[in-house]
Parts: structure tokens; C-alpha cells; sequence
């Protein structure tokens, strides 16, 4: 058996079944979409977004990866939850037009893959706009050490994302809170990258003795992005807006007022233990679940009460996986008996 893909796919391409390769997207009502119904789209989308379409496709194509990576992060960090991130159009539809704790984190996630994927393309040379940034050349340190290599370019992808992601709701009505949440929400995903870069060196000299260390600023890696994210939604704040309409004020005095890097929601989310078509609450009967787990993924939590059935199942899996030079993985296919617990 066969899996073809990019290097940076290979991962993805080996744990999520093709189908789910399709892209969400978030303009105008959400939708899902593929890379070029994007710009197809284009007379739904606001003036920026317009002019990028226009001038800048392989900006487009930049966001759309970023896009993908940050549905493939949101699916595996809700992966024993309730609610699983699914891109059943039915359900995120639904869910995206709400403010909820939800849709806060799909939007903050989206616009930090936004700028992830453009400023690693801005490092790899695969855009013609931006370079790696070398800002910081001229900075002193304290001699152990040189800036040097090849910097993230954050700045740039967080300013495409901004342009890309806040285009259409620049437009702000008076006490349009969903306006604002969603400005806010965005934001603080593009902070979850921005205020996260890490310093990664390398020694040169002979032999690795480290006579000359350069040193240069990184992203985190998208994984830690997608923790600090998740973080917020467990935390987030519920908002109302001022009475002049022009800002969000925490619901109850006490509360402090969430910062640039909190997730916000002004409506609570749908029970999805059930389901309901409305809300686009799909509910978890047929879910897998851990029977030995009392927390969060364990049956108990995910058939919300209900019993589970257990079933011996035969799986395919890949396995004995080489990746060949470059870039293909062949794998074996190989069975493997397991036990499934899924909620009724
Ligand atoms: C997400 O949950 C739905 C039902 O609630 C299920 O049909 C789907 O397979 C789940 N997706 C993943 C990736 O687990
Ligand atoms: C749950 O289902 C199992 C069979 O799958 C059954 O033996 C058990 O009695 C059920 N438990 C309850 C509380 O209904």
C-alpha cells in the first residue's frame, strides 16, 4: 500500500482517513470548502479579501493550508470530547454561527494556522512578498551568541491573517456582539503563535565545539498552539456587550476582564450529549469511549449516562512504515483484533 504526500502531510496522510482532507472555511456564512471555492467565492468576500484573491493567490493558498492544519489540531485536541470538531457541514455550519465556546476556539485556531502557514512560508522561500526575517541581525547579545539563520517571519504572517480572517468583519454595526467576539476570538488565536516564539540555536565550528552559536526566533510548534488554545476554551470568558456597543465587558462584576489571549463566547453551547439538529449537536451515540476512564473520553462522560455496547473488531492498520526518499511512505497492511466500546 501506498501513501503519497508532502513531507509535512506525511504525518497527517498516516493518522486521518482522506476524507476529512476536505477544508472548512470560515467566510461569509461558513462553510466547508475546498482550496479554490475560495476565491470562486469571491463576491461574498469583503474588499480585502477580494484584493488578496486577486493579488495574491498563493496567499490564498497559504491560508488554506493553514486552514487544514488547524481543523486536523482542533480534531485531536476535541477528539474524547462531545463535541469532536467534526467537519460534517451539517454540524459546523451550525456551530460556527453561534457564539459559543466552541466556535471561539474553531476561529481562534483558524487564524493561527493562517499565520503559521504563511510565515513558515515565508521561511521556506515559497512566497515572493516576504523573507525570513533578519530584524533582529543587529540586535546585541551577550557574546555567547549571534542572531543569525533564518527567523519566523510572525510578523507577516500575523499581518495577513489579520487582513485575511478580520476582513469582513471590519464593517461594525452597534452592539453587533458576534462581531466583536469573533474579532476578539481571532485574535487571540493569532497571539497564541505571536507571543510564543521560541529561540532555537545551532553551534558551528569544527567538530561541533561550539566557537560560533547562531541563534534565531521560531514558532512554537502548532501542537503547543493547539494546547494553549484548548486551555482558553476550558477557561473561557463569558461576555456581553457595553452598553454603547463598542467593546465586551465580562457577564457578572466579578469577573475579571478576559485579555488579548482569552477565548470569548456569548451564548452557552448545545447539550451535545443528544442530538439536535438545530444546533448541530450531532450527540454520541456510536461513539468510541474508555470504559476504564471516569474522565474525560470514559464512557461514563461521553453516552452522558447512557450504557455502551463492547464488540470484538478486526482493523486494518498500517504498519511497518518506511518513508522513502523523498517524499513517499509505504507501509504494509496488517489486522489486528481489538475490543470497541462505543456509547448507545
Ligand atoms: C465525531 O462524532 C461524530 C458523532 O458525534 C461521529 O460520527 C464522528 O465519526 C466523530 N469523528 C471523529 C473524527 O471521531
Ligand atoms: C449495559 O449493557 C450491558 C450489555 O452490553 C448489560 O450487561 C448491562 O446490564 C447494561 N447496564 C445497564 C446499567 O443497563
Amino acid at each position: 500500500m501506498r501513501v503519497q504526500g508532502v513531507l509535512i502531510g506525511l504525518y497527517f496522510y498516516l493518522i486521518f482517513p482522506a476524507n476529512i482532507i476536505g477544508l472548512w472555511w470560515a467566510v461569509g456564512s461558513p462553510l466547508v470548502m475546498d482550496t479554490n471555492s475560495i476565491c470562486r467565492k469571491t463576491r461574498r468576500l469583503a474588499g480585502k479579501q477580494r484584493a488578496i484573491c486577486r493579488k495574491e493567490p498563493e496567499i490564498v493558498e497559504e491560508v488554506a493550508k493553514g486552514a487544514k492544519v488547524a481543523l486536523m489540531e482542533c480534531q485531536y485536541q476535541f477528539r474524547t470530547r462531545k463535541w469532536n470538531c467534526t467537519t460534517l457541514r451539517r454540524s459546523l455550519s451550525k456551530i460556527l454561527r453561534r457564539d459559543t465556546r466552541e466556535a471561539a476556539f474553531v476561529y481562534a485556531i483558524t487564524a493561527a494556522g493562517v499565520v503559521y502557514a504563511v510565515t513558515e512560508a515565508c521561511s521556506m522561500g515559497r512566497l515572493l512578498q516576504c523573507t525570513c526575517d533578519n530584524n533582529l541581525r543587529d540586535i546585541a547579545t551577550d557574546g555567547e551568541w549571534e542572531w543569525g539563520g533564518c527567523g519566523d517571519n510572525v510578523d507577516f504572517g500575523y499581518q495577513k491573517s489579520r487582513e485575511f480572517m478580520d476582513a469582513r468583519r471590519r464593517k461594525r454595526r452597534r452592539g453587533d456582539v458576534t462581531t466583536l467576539v469573533q474579532l476578539h476570538n481571532n485574535e487571540a488565536g493569532r497571539q497564541a503563535v505571536r507571543k510564543y516564539m521560541r529561540k532555537e540555536c545551532k553551534c558551528h565550528g569544527l567538530s561541533g565545539s561550539c566557537t560560533l552559536k547562531t541563534c534565531w526566533r521560531k514558532m512554537p510548534l502548532f501542537r503547543d498552539v493547539g494546547n494553549r488554545l484548548k486551555q482558553k476554551f476550558d477557561g473561557g470568558s463569558k461576555v456581553i456587550s457595553s452598553n454603547d456597543g463598542k467593546y465586551l465587558i465580562p457577564e457578572g462584576d466579578t469577573i475579571k476582564p478576559p485579555s488579548k489571549e482569552d477565548l470569548v463566547y456569548s451564548e452557552e453551547s448545545p447539550d451535545f450529549c443528544r442530538r439536535n439538529k438545530k444546533e448541530g449537536a450531532l450527540g454520541t451515540r456510536g461513539r468510541e469511549c474508555d470504559p476504564t476512564s471516569m474522565g474525560v473520553g470514559g464512557c461514563d462522560l461521553l453516552c452522558c449516562g447512557r450504557n455502551y455496547s463492547k464488540k470484538q473488531v478486526t482493523i486494518k492498520e498500517n504498519c511497518n512504515c518506511r518513508f522513502m526518499w523523498c517524499c513517499e511512505v509505504i507501509c504494509e497492511t496488517c489486522q489486528k483484533i481489538k475490543t470497541e466500546t462505543r456509547c448507545l
